[in-house]
């Protein structure tokens, strides 16, 4: 079982109100668990090991021979519960096939602007920019059936063929093009896995400064941006910030982690003079509610 701990910086209502624990509440929990893989934390993860160089030479060759035995040469690290709280895909301690890289405090995040949106009638669809194997999308189209939300859609935007070509005079980490490649059929089959492929969801295949361009997404009550770059995260902004409805959400990913994308943000938000108070959600994401 999981311990929830208090997120300690600016804390808004939306982060400490309790969910109430009726089955719809039940099932959401258990989706977050699964989504994130905390469910099936051990004392000891079973990871692939992707060396790269000479090593992998070495790795690839005992594993052919491991594999003739139905073997496999795998790493093993310690599992504590609560790195399932945080996110990071980087974390070695958890088990590798899950759904999300995010932790389940994004995602309980996630619930509560959900319910907020609805409650308040902010209108527009979620989306989320950025979507590696889908699972918080997964997360966000489980909770509107759950509460018997027909009204608003599921916007899944990515390339589906990982990250763009890196021009080096704006990002300063070192991404390679096509890093965290999901196919979209991979994305789509892991919906329709959990039941939740329908006509609610919508896929948004290709590179933001394409897709985004001419207009497609009319009105947004939940932005969450996830797209490690600067320049990917500044085509979200400049192209869906103007479309998010007063009162909605503006979620970042990696505003605490990744300087590029946090670059982005602050800029973006000096330009537009945007002033909405920025708010941590885990040690990675933070959140505004825009006001005007
Ligand atoms: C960190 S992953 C997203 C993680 C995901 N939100 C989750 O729940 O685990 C970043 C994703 O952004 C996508 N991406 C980054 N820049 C993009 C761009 N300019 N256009 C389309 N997709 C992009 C990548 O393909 C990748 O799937």
């Amino acid at each position: 079982m999981l311990r929830q701990r208090q997120v300690a910086p600016a804390v808004l209502s939306v982060h400490t109100e309790p969910i109430p624990r009726n089955p719809t509440e039940l099932y959401l929990d258990l989706m977050k668990k699964v989504l994130t893989r905390a469910l099936m934390a051990r004392g000891m993860e079973r990871h692939t090991i992707q060396p790269r160089g000479l090593k992998s030479r070495l790795v690839d060759q005992v594993n052919r021979l491991a594999g003739r035995f139905g073997l496999e040469l795998v790493r093993l690290a310690p599992s504590r519960a609560e790195d399932y709280l945080e996110s990071g895909h980087e974390a070695e301690n958890r088990v590798e096939d899950a759904e999300t890289m995010l932790g389940t405090r994004q995602l309980d995040h996630m619930q509560r602007c959900i319910l907020d949106v609805v409650e308040r009638n902010v209108p527009g669809d979620l989306l989320e920019a950025g979507v590696w194997r889908g699972g918080m999308t997964i997360f966000m189209r489980a909770a509107l059936k759950a509460y018997g939300i027909g009204d608003r859609k599921v916007w899944v935007a990515d390339s589906f063929a990982g990250l763009p070509a890196i021009d080096g005079r704006q990002e300063t980490f070192a991404w390679q093009s096509g890093d965290m490649a999901v196919s979209l059929d991979t994305v789509r089959s892991n919906f329709a896995r959990y039941g939740l492929l329908d006509e609610s969801v919508e896929f948004l295949k290709g590179f933001f400064s394409e897709t985004l361009r001419d207009g497609p997404i009319k009105r947004l009550a939940i932005l969450r941006v996830d797209a490690d770059l600067y320049g990917s995260t500044m085509d979200v902004l400049r192209n869906l910030y103007p479309v998010l409805s007063a009162g909605g959400y503006a979620i970042f990913d990696d505003y605490q982690n990744l300087p590029d994308c946090r670059r982005a943000v602050d800029e973006f938000r000096g330009d537009q003079g945007i002033t909405e108070e920025i708010r941590r959600i885990d040690a990675r994401a933070v959140y505004w509610q825009k006001q005007s």
